[in-house]
């Protein structure tokens, strides 16, 4: 391996993310969390054959062993700072390969949207001072995954376990004041099944079914599921589940309110609405064209289908039509609200690569974005760290410098 390449990292809610700039894929993709006993590198490497794991989960089936789990992250924030460094430690010796007293690479973190600058400062200080690392850089998970998808411009509907956002971009960086935040995600899902399938079955299980079974379908009329579906358990002991529970779990992302969870902007059509009345109208019309998926649970199936009618029908973009249609008596401008609109994947234009590795966006945007010339100069040196030295001046380098 050349000593030039960087590490990339990007630490979700349910799963890490790791490996080396210029690679199609993260090498290796395991859970979140850590053992709570220190049963040993053995537990830790058969959890890291599980992707992920949603939620909170307080103890999993790993290898016909229950293992207790400490949580690192909540709904995309870093929560127990005291279990980040091991869990730090664990990625670059365990699935890196790296000796961690002196890394000899620089690192490009992943980080949510609107992302604490006390969290950033935070990891800045661990990367040097723990792991001795030659650089450190910050990136918007959005704009990250935007760029994995081959663009510079777009609004990002980035769902994964924790947190769905929607964040517009332009020319590579996102437009802060529109950015939308819906605080449920794949975890929420998952949970939703959990609680409402009469059999009770671990949560393996339940992950398992939802990937096969859940879906956007409307909970309500004639397209609805209202028959029972079949699932089978692992020993293939077969089970019914009330169809409606499939669609059920995924429209809460839609209909949030209906299922008590708060949130102002509502669901993720309502959000795309909102973001677009939010974004200057030059703007506009380059967002509407590029609404971009990422993130797991964008994997469900009919999640774009479903967001494109939620978004045709939304507040926001009624509202913006009204307006388009007052200014048009005077002076025409651009196309009417919700003409263009391209919610991507769209099954009519495949995107060669990127449909598929959508939940792995952030870390692509990663790895291409570190192995451009440019990369140099979005990230802070040892060199400024050493400089800065107690007084902290390095904090201020670390924001300038961030893509967020
Ligand atoms: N094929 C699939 N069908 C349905 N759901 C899926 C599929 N693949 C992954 N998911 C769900 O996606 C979620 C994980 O997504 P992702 O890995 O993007 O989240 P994360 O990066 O760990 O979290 P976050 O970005 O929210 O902090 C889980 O809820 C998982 O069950
Ligand atoms: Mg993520």
């Amino acid at each position: 391996m050349e000593a030039a390449q960087s590490i990339i990292l990007d630490l979700g809610t349910s799963s890490v993310r790791c490996g080396f700039s210029g690679e199609d894929l993260p090498r290796s993709i395991f859970p979140s969390k850590l053992p709570k006993e220190k049963e040993g590198r053995e537990v830790m490497k058969l959890l890291g054959r599980m992707e992920g794991i949603d939620g909170k989960v307080e103890s999993v089936d790993v290898g016909g062993k229950e293992v207790g789990l400490g949580e690192v992250m909540e709904r995309g924030e870093i929560k127990n700072w005291e279990l980040l460094t091991p869990l730090l430690e664990h990625t670059f010796t365990t699935h890196l390969d790296l000796a961690t007293d002196a890394l000899s690479h620089p690192i490009l973190i992943s980080e949510p949207p609107l992302a604490s600058k006390e969290s950033r400062e935070k990891l800045t200080e661990i990367m040097f001072e723990v792991f001795k690392v030659q650089g450190v850089c910050f990136c918007n998970s959005s704009v990250l995954s935007l760029f994995a998808s081959g663009r510079t411009r777009g609004m990002v509907v980035e769902c994964g376990s924790g947190k769905t956002n929607v964040v517009p971009v332009f020319e590579g960086f996102s437009l802060p004041h529109a950015i939308l935040n819906l605080p449920a995600a794949g975890q929420d899902v998952t949970e939703y099944l959990q609680k409402n399938i009469q059999d009770k079955l671990g949560y393996n299980v339940v992950k398992d079914m939802k990937h096969s079974l859940a879906n956007c379908k409307p909970v309500t009329g004639p397209n609805s599921i209202r028959s029972k579906v079949e699932y089978s358990l692992p020993d293939g002991t077969p089970i019914q589940i009330d169809g409606v529970y499939t669609s059920a779990a995924c429209d809460l992302l839609f209909n949030p309110d209906e299922y008590g969870i708060d949130n102002v902007d509502g669901g993720i059509g309502e959000m795309v609405g909102k973001c677009m009345e939010m974004v200057d109208k030059d703007v506009r019309q380059d967002m509407e064209r590029n609404v971009v998926m990422a993130g797991g649970a964008t994997m469900i199936d009919g999640f774009t289908e479903r967001l494109n009618e939620e978004i045709l029908k939304s507040e926001g973009l009624e509202r913006l039509k009204d307006e388009w249609q007052k200014q048009n008596i005077g002076e025409r401008i651009g196309e009417l609200p919700g003409t263009n609109l391209n919610v991507i994947p769209n099954k009519t234009c495949r995107e060669p690569g990127y449909n598929s590795q959508r939940k792995h966006a952030a870390w692509i945007g990663g790895s291409i974005m570190a192995s451009l010339d440019t990369f140099q100069s979005i990230q802070i040196t040892k060199q400024d760290y050493e400089d800065s030295g107690a007084s902290g001046e390095y904090k201020k380098l670390v924001h300038r410098k961030a893509v967020v």
